[in-house]
C-alpha cells in the first residue's frame, strides 16, 4: 500500500537542514481527493527553528499540491510532537518532490494494532490442510450454530414474528421491554437487578468496547487476567488501551495472583468467571478482595459472565452470578445471547451496572451518551429477546448435555493410567488437558495436525503457563470429539 518517491537529490549544501537525507516523510491519502504529509524528521528538528519547520512544512505541501489528484495540507511534527499544519497557499520556490528522495510513501492506518503480526505456523499449517481438502477433526470448535445441535427453528421464527415490520425505535440502553426480558433472565439465576441497570449491546466485545470508553483514558492499561480469552488483547488496544496482565494461579483451583495485580494507571479491571478456558469461577473470597482493592483505587470491575450458565462442577464458595453480590465498587456484569442461549449470530449481548448506587448512576449517565451515539443493537432482536430467551432455554441445555457427555468420554478415554490428566472445570465449554511435557504444547498440536488431521488449540494460546497443555472444545459434535480424542491418546502413546 506504499510507494516510493522518485529517487532525486536533496538540495542544499554541507549543514543545510533541509539537504539531510535521513528525513523520513509519509505522505498520507485521506480520501481520493485528500493527502496529508507526515513529516518525521526527528533528526532534523533541533536544527530548526519553529518558523523553519512551518516553511519546510509548506514547501513540500506545496509541491504535492502540484500532483494532479491531491488536495494537499502538509502536517509536521514538531520539537514537542505537536502537528504543525502549513499555510496550503504558500509558494514552493526550490523544493521539488525530489527532496523527498528515498522517503517513503506510505497510507496511513492507525497505530492502535500491529497489523503486521504474521499468521503463527499452526494456523498456516491448518490454513495448508483446509486448502489441500484433506478432513481435520476439529476440536476447536467453538461456535455452537456449527456443531449439529437441533435448533428450535420455529421458535426462534415465532419470536421475530413481529419484529421486522416494527418502526425504528432508537433507544440508548435498548428497549424497555428488551430490558425487562434481560432482569427476567438474572431472575432465572436468582439475581435481582433493576431495569434501569441493564444496558443492551450487540455482543460482549461491544460491552467491552463501551465499557473501555466509558473507563480509559488512551494510553492507560486495563488489567486482563492470565491465562484467559485471547481477544482481550485486541478490544483492550482497540480503544487505545494496553492490556496488562495479571495471573491466575492454579493450585488444584484457580487463584488471583494478588502479587501480580498492579493497579497503577490501570483504567479497570476484568475478571473472567467463569474463565476461559480455564473453566473456574471467581471465589467469594478472591472476588471480594479485588473489589474492595478496586474501590479503593476507585477502579471498576468488568466481570465476563458469558459462560456462567454451563456449570460442570462448581466449588464451594464460587461466585455464580456478580451481580447479585454486594460490591464495594462498581461492577459492570457481562453476558449475552451469544452463549447462554448458543445465538452468537443473532448480536445481542448485555451489561447490568452494579454497586454503590451513585456510582451506578454516576456510570450510566456517562455510559448513555457512548451507547447514543453507536445505537447499535437491531429493533428486530430487541423485540425477539423475550421469545429468544426462552427458545435458548432449549438450546442451552443441549450445549450442556453435550459438554457433560463429552468431558465424561474424554474422563474415560484417559482412565486411570495414562500419561495426560484433564484439568478441573466448574463451568464453560472446554476442557484443558495436560500432556507429558517431551515437548511444547505448540508441537503437540502441530504433530496433531500434521500427523492425525486433529485440530487443537495449544494452551499458549490462552498463556496457560504450566507445562504442555491442549485445550479442546467440549461443544464439538460427540463421534467427532471421541475420534479426535482417541488418535490424541494414540499419538500421546506413540511418542
Ligand atoms: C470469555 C469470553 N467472553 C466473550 C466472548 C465473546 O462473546 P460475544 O460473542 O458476545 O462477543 C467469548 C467468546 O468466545 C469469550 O470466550
Amino acid at each position: 500500500m506504499f510507494s516510493t518517491l522518485p529517487p532525486g537529490e536533496w538540495p542544499g549544501g554541507e549543514g543545510d537542514a533541509f539537504s539531510r537525507p535521513d528525513a523520513e516523510a509519509t505522505p498520507v491519502l485521506c480520501h481520493k481527493s485528500e493527502a496529508w504529509v507526515h513529516v518525521r524528521y526527528s533528526s532534523l528538528t533541533p536544527a530548526l527553528s519553529r518558523r523553519e519547520r512551518q516553511e519546510y512544512a509548506s514547501r513540500i505541501s506545496c509541491e504535492l499540491a502540484a500532483r494532479p489528484s491531491f488536495c494537499v495540507a502538509a502536517r509536521k511534527f514538531g520539537r514537542k510532537g505537536r502537528a504543525i499544519r502549513a499555510h496550503p497557499g504558500c509558494p514552493s520556490p526550490h523544493i521539488t518532490m525530489s527532496h523527498l528522495a528515498g522517503a517513503r510513501m506510505e497510507w496511513h492506518f492507525s497505530r492502535r494494532l500491529a497489523w503486521a503480526a504474521t499468521e503463527n505456523a499452526l494456523a498456516r499449517a491448518e490454513a495448508a490442510a483446509r486448502a489441500s481438502g484433506r478432513p481435520l477433526l476439529d476440536l476447536t470448535v467453538s461456535n455452537p450454530t456449527q456443531v449439529g445441535l437441533p435448533y428450535p427453528d420455529d421458535d426462534i421464527g415465532r419470536a421475530f414474528a413481529n419484529a421486522t415490520t416494527s418502526p425504528y425505535q432508537p433507544t440508548p440502553f435498548g428497549l424497555p421491554g428488551a430490558r425487562a426480558a434481560v432482569v427476567g433472565d438474572y431472575a432465572r439465576c436468582g439475581v435481582d437487578v433493576d431495569v434501569s441497570q441493564v444496558v443492551l449491546t450487540a455482543s460482549s466485545s461491544e460491552s467491552y468496547a463501551l465499557l473501555f470508553k466509558l473507563l480509559g483514558d488512551p494510553g492507560q492499561s486495563v488489567l486482563c487476567p492470565e491465562p484467559s480469552y485471547p481477544l482481550f488483547e485486541y478490544l483492550a488496544r482497540l480503544e487505545n488501551l494496553t492490556p496488562r496482565p495479571y495471573r491466575l494461579r492454579f493450585d488444584g483451583g484457580w487463584h488471583i495472583d494478588f502479587p501480580s495485580l498492579d493497579l497503577a494507571d490501570a483504567a479497570a479491571i476484568i475478571l473472567v468467571s467463569p474463565n476461559n478456558p480455564t473453566c473456574s469461577f471467581v471465589s467469594s473470597d478472591d472476588f471480594d478482595r479485588l473489589a474492595g482493592l478496586a474501590a479503593e483505587h476507585g477502579r471498576a470491575l468488568i466481570v465476563d459472565e458469558v459462560f456462567a450458565d454451563f456449570p460442570i462442577s462448581p466449588a464451594a464458595g464460587a461466585v455464580t452470578a456478580v451481580a447479585g453480590r454486594t460490591s464495594p465498587a462498581l461492577v459492570f456484569s457481562l453476558g449475552g445471547l451469544s452463549k447462554s442461549c448458543g445465538l452468537p449470530h443473532l448480536k445481542l449481548g448485555w451489561l447490568a451496572a452494579t454497586g454503590p448506587t451513585a456510582l451506578v448512576n454516576d456510570a450510566l449517565a456517562r455510559l448513555e451518551l457512548i451507547a447514543d451515539t453507536y445505537l447499535s443493537v437491531g429493533t428486530p432482536v430487541q423485540l425477539a429477546l423475550p421469545g429468544l430467551l426462552q427458545a435458548g432455554a432449549a438450546i442451552r441445555r443441549q450445549i450442556i448435555e453435550r459438554v457433560q457427555h463429552n468431558r465424561r468420554a474424554l474422563a474415560q478415554a484417559l482412565g486411570t493410567h495414562s500419561p495426560c490428566s484433564l484439568l478441573p472445570a466448574e463451568a464453560g465449554w472446554c476442557a484443558i488437558l495436560r500432556v507429558p511435557e517431551i515437548m511444547s504444547d505448540e508441537a503437540w498440536a502441530s504433530a496433531l495436525l500434521e500427523q492425525d488431521s486433529v485440530l487443537v488449540q495449544p494452551g499458549y494460546f490462552f498463556d496457560l503457563a504450566m507445562g504442555a497443555t491442549l485445550v479442546l472444545s467440549l461443544i464439538v459434535q460427540e463421534h467427532v470429539f471421541a475420534e479426535g480424542v482417541a488418535r490424541l491418546l494414540a499419538r500421546v502413546a506413540a511418542m
